[in-house]
């Protein structure tokens, strides 16, 4: 949809658009033709929340005391039930009330932590390819972006020593996100000091997103860039119950970092909400409270699902690396198509398969597509099935 000129300021028409309208027109036509759609195109979890988070919010939604506002920087429980889960997986105390933010979802933080801690005109060094509403949100808050090209043969780490030295220094914040969306890489606790030091050097604040933190097959793998030396000075990092514990539609997440960030972002978004419904802040301290097995076994159904996907496209020929976190495969064309957005809008209209198109997360993704694992091993062998026949 073209944005309307009249009441439309610049930096809503600087929002890119979205190639995931195209897929939604091919699922649809899909649909129309008769075709069950296995969508394995957006990262919503299919999983079930933990049953204490649902128990605990049925109770509280009954309980007149959570009808109110919450003031100021979600509740004093939440702070502290995220400050012991952080110091009960990375072994770090963090202060609760200055070091601790609850969120409205990890992509409300990210989209107003730019606006609060960068000014219009500044740039930002982001991820080619990246989770696509960094794109919208960076426009919002009138940043330019300077692009971190992501390469296979890099495992998906930027090469910082590529950045032009005039970029880092207009660059207000430096943007990373491991385990990585779409890639699925993940990042080193080397690589993260190298971050840290290029960080310092051109006084950037690093922005680590991390919902993926629960989906890894071994936990080293999803390294805290916040137990690094110096880091609580330099960066925020950024969680969200939608991955951890598949509440995607219940919208909270929450920022550890860098206090004097957390403070600007407390400040912005004093002016925009009123934090999440108590109820669900709640039902998410009391699943951050849970022994930490429940996670464990999650991770474990995306661990079979990735084997169960990669096999099953190796059989027909279709190489992808064997992921070892995240909930997504992402694999290059097969060969002879170099155009993701052909390939995933033909393969959604005749098979019913649908896929995210690998340019949808930015230049650099082109050549590829991102299967997300968010259905069980029966659909992902049939959704192979159909792309051989497809292929074929
Ligand atoms: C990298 C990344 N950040 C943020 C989000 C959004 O998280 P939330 O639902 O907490 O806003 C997603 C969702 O897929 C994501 O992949």
């Amino acid at each position: 949809m073209t944005a309307p000129a009249r009441f439309t300021s610049r930096r809503v028409r600087a929002m890119p658009g979205s190639v995931f309208a195209a897929m939604d027109a091919a699922k649809s036509d899909a649909r129309r033709s008769g075709l069950d759609v296995i969508d394995l195109s957006i990262g919503a979890s299919d999983l079930q929340p933990p049953a204490v988070a649902l128990d605990t919010l049925r109770a509280a939604v009954h309980d007149p005391a959570t009808h109110a506002y919450c003031l100021h920087s979600g509740t004093a429980p939440l702070r502290e039930a995220v400050a012991d889960w952080f110091e009960r997986r990375f072994a770090l105390r963090v202060d609760p009330e200055t070091q601790v933010l609850p969120l409205i979802g990890a992509q409300e933080g990210f989209a107003h932590l730019l606006l609060a801690c960068a000014d219009p005109g500044d740039a930002v060094l982001l991820p080619d390819p990246a989770y696509p509403s960094y794109f919208g949100a960076v426009a919002a808050a009138g940043l330019e972006t300077v692009a971190l090209p992501l390469r296979a043969e890099r495992g998906f780490l930027p090469d910082l020593g590529l950045v032009d030295v005039a970029d880092a220094a207009r660059a207000r914040a430096l943007v990373l996100s491991y385990p990585n969306n779409p890639t699925a890489g993940v990042a080193t606790p080397a690589f993260f000091d190298e971050a840290l030091r290029f960080a310092e050097r051109h006084d950037l604040l690093l922005i680590h997103d991390f919902p993926y933190v629960d989906l890894v097959d071994d936990v080293a793998d999803a390294p805290s860039v916040l137990t690094r030396p110096g880091a609580l000075e330099r960066a925020v990092e950024i969680y969200s119950a939608s991955k951890s514990f598949h509440m995607g539609g219940f919208r909270l997440g929450w920022a550890i970092g860098q206090a004097d960030a957390l403070a600007a972002l407390a400040r912005l978004k004093g002016a925009v909400d009123f934090n999440q419904y108590l109820g669900i802040q709640r039902a998410v301290a009391a699943a951050l409270r849970e022994p930490d097995e429940a996670r464990r076994a999650d991770a474990a159904t995306f661990t079979e699902r990735r084997e169960v996907l990669v096999e099953s496209m190796a059989a027909i020929s279709w190489h992808a690396p064997m992921p070892r976190a995240s909930m997504y495969v992402w694999a290059a064309l097969p060969a002879g198509r170099r155009d993701s957005v052909a390939f995933a809008e033909g393969l959604a209209r005749t098979t019913g398969v649908a896929l995210a198109p690998g340019v949808a997360f930015g230049p650099s993704g082109e050549g590829y597509v991102r299967f997300a694992l968010v259905r069980g091993p029966e659909a992902l062998r049939q959704a192979v099935a159909r792309i051989r026949a497809y292929l074929d």
